[in-house]
């Protein structure tokens, strides 16, 4: 199949290119590269750099490179920033998504897989989180996920594109070639490596209050190769004649388990052989107590199940490609 991974330059879309490449498909890699690194997609592979959100170019290539599906992981994604910036991420998810689906349309292409995430269900009832669980997003960031979520539905209704939308909770984890790296980083694995390394400011633990077992969130990881093997299990699901996509397919990628903050202190100290640098901070805003997925519904439709579901796997795989790479995509 010949395929368009928009972000493909990015940490999800990397890994993903490489799953798709070494499945047999053709891929051409789209990113503006304002957060992707250029070293992050393969030799090989072509890279357009550009935004998704130009319609009218977006379309020439579409037809030009005779694209059968499009991988959307391309977004912004920093929950803070949305909520500070909100006009930033209605114009890229939103707007420069619907910018995308006409192309798609305007060139005939009618299969996409979209990067969705576990934002879309805010603070949930009930714990693991089925799909099927109410969306009540509580930042812009997942707003502008599940409000994308609806318009490939329409798309689904009106012309008939065959959409998958893969929630992620927590990615983690590297590949021999890809890893984490985003400027600014929020996220805790990356914190803790890098405050391991003494590139990092000592990392803050965001409450111990919490109703949990041991007072501080618990979220369920999944390694970032689990998630592009669930990639390329979605976009065969996209087939025309495939009853799976009859209808939007929605699906939760965690592990129907979750870790604490605490938990993945432990972990990484143990990873990295020495105490990492920490200290206790009031809760972050936004930030669910739990955070754990049904896993149900990729196992039983996509035949997905994660394979790397220790932290200990995890983060040894990040720890491995920082230490390779101490500077990042220039080293
Ligand atoms: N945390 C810390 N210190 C840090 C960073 C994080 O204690 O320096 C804590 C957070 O408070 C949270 C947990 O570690 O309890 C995990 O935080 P991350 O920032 O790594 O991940 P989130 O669970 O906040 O974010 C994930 C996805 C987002 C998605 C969000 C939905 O990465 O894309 O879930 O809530 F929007």
């Amino acid at each position: 199949m010949r395929i368009l991974v928009t972000g493909g330059a990015g940490y999800v879309g990397a890994v993903s290119v490489d799953a798709l490449v070494a499945a047999g498909h053709e891929v051409v890699v789209l990113d503006d590269l304002s957060t992707g690194h250029r070293a992050a997609v393969p030799e090989g592979v072509r890279l357009e750099t550009m935004s998704y959100g130009d319609q009218g170019a977006l379309g020439e290539l579409l037809k030009a490179a005779g694209i059968e599906a499009i991988l959307h992981c391309a977004a912004r994604s920093l929950v803070g920033e949305s909520i500070r910036e909100p006009s930033r991420y209605y114009r890229a998810n939103v707007v420069g998504g619907v910018a995308l689906l006409e192309a798609a349309r305007a060139a005939g292409v009618g299969r996409i897989v979209f990067s969705s995430t576990a934002a879309v269900y805010g603070v949930p009832d009930t714990t693991p989180i089925e799909e099927s669980a109410a969306l009540r997003p509580i930042n812009t960031y997942g707003e502008t996920k599940r409000t994308f979520e609806a318009a490939m539905a329409a798309y689904g209704t009106a012309y008939g594109l065959r959409s998958v939308s893969l929630r992620y909770f927590n990615v983690a984890g590297a590949t021999d070639r890809v890893g984490e790296v985003h400027e600014p980083e929020t996220h805790l694995i990356p914190n803790l490596l890098l405050a391991a390394d003494g590139r990092g400011e000592p990392v803050t633990l965001f409450g111990a209050d919490y109703p949990t077992p041991d007072g501080t969130c618990v979220r369920d990881y999944i390694h970032v190769v689990d998630l592009a093997d669930a990639h390329l299990r979605a976009l065969e699901a996209t087939a025309a004649g495939d009853e799976r996509t009859a209808q939007p397919l929605v699906c939760n990628l965690g592990s129907g388990g979750g870790f604490s903050v605490l938990e993945a202190l432990a972990a990484a100290e143990s990873v990295v052989g020495r105490p990492i640098p920490h200290m206790p901070g009031p809760r972050r805003a936004g930030d669910p107590p739990v955070l754990v997925a049904s896993a149900a519904r990729a196992e039983s439709v996509l035949g997905w199940r994660p394979q790397r579901s220790t932290l200990e796997e995890m983060i040894g795989s990040a720890w491995e490609w920082r230490r390779r790479h101490s500077d990042g995509y220039s080293t």
